[in-house]
């Protein structure tokens, strides 16, 4: 997709981060642009900030891991700006613990959010893009992890590689029908956002207690110091997807040397019949530049 101006991008949590960074860079590009997000608030203060700056944009509160929520996403976005192009299925959350002591409330939550978030996007976008007859472009926020195995983080590497693997064959299904959608898949290690902070937007239930959820997000901030000097900053995120959008590149990894070593070990495990190659969070690439 190389004509971006005037063209319609919609993405979903674009109240923070990684979203927030494709939002700044579509509306720089001359995009029409719809934020989504379930922060209410963020997503007003960020989306009027961009709009004082000339950003023709639409902000939509949105649950992206309820399927009704797309579905009237889609319709708003259609209903506004009569067309979609750019499709960044974005949103995502995190959360972990050794696998049998997850609860199972937890690892809905992350599935549905990192997910089914992406199927919902692609079900309910991609006839509508397809039968506009126009270039278009899909971009969905896998991560590293969902490249290769990383313990104690499993309902998130589970989302991750599903959300690659669904990618993979969604780009050769797209293929087929004449190759006017592109589709893309982001792999970041770490970036300095917010989402260390990610429980609070959990919602609270009788199994998880308000406490329960301060309580993570105060022993979250450890991780502060560590994301904001030595994660990649989100400013970098802007080139890396846009190139990719308009050269048509399927993997966009931001550590691409530290990924691919972990990468090639798990498989040359694979291949030479070895365990796993495990990666520690901790071993996950930050050299970036
Ligand atoms: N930051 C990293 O190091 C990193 C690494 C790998 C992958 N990712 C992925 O990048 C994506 C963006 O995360 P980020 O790092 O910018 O974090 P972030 O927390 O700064 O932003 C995530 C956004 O998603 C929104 N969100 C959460 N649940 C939602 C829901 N149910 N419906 C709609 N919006 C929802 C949040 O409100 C927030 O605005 C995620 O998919 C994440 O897994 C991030």
């Amino acid at each position: 997709m190389k004509d971006l101006r005037d063209k319609v991008a919609v993405i979903t949590g674009a109240a923070s981060g990684i979203g927030l960074a494709m939002a700044e860079r579509a509306a720089t590009e001359g995009m029409r642009v719809v934020m989504a997000d379930i922060e209410a608030e963020r997503l007003g203060t960020e989306s009027e900030r961009l709009a004082a700056s000339g950003a023709n944009l639409l902000a939509v509160p949105c649950d992206v891991g309820d399927a009704d929520s797309v579905c009237a996403l889609e319709r708003r976005a259609r209903e506004h700006f009569g067309a979609v192009h750019l499709l960044c299925n974005n949103a995502g959350v995190s959360g972990g613990g050794k696998t049998w002591e997850i609860p199972l409330e937890e690892w809905r939550w992350i599935l549905d959010v990192n997910m089914w978030s992406v199927i919902y996007g692609l079900h309910y976008f991609l006839p509508g893009m397809l039968s506009q007859g126009e270039p278009g472009h899909v971009v969905n926020t896998a991560s590293i992890a969902g490249l290769m195995s990383v313990p104690d983080i499993a309902p998130y590497s589970l989302s991750k590689h599903a959300v690659v693997s669904l990618s993979e064959g969604l780009f050769s299904e797209l293929r087929n029908e004449g190759g006017q959608i592109g589709v893309s898949v982001l792999c970041p290690s770490f970036v300095a956002t917010q989402i260390h902070l990610a429980a609070r937007n959990r919602a609270l239930s009788d199994r998880y207690s308000e406490r329960q959820r301060d309580e993570e997000l105060e022993q979250a901030k450890v991780f502060e110091t560590y994301l904001t000097e030595l994660a990649m900053p989100v400013s970098k995120i802007g080139d890396l997807v846009f190139d990719a959008i308009r050269e048509n590149h399927f993997y966009i990894l931001t550590h691409k040397k530290g990924s691919l070593e972990h990468i090639e070990r798990r498989m040359r495990g694979l291949r030479d019949n070895d365990p796993p190659h495990i990666a520690e969070p901790s071993a996950f690439p930050v050299e970036w530049k």
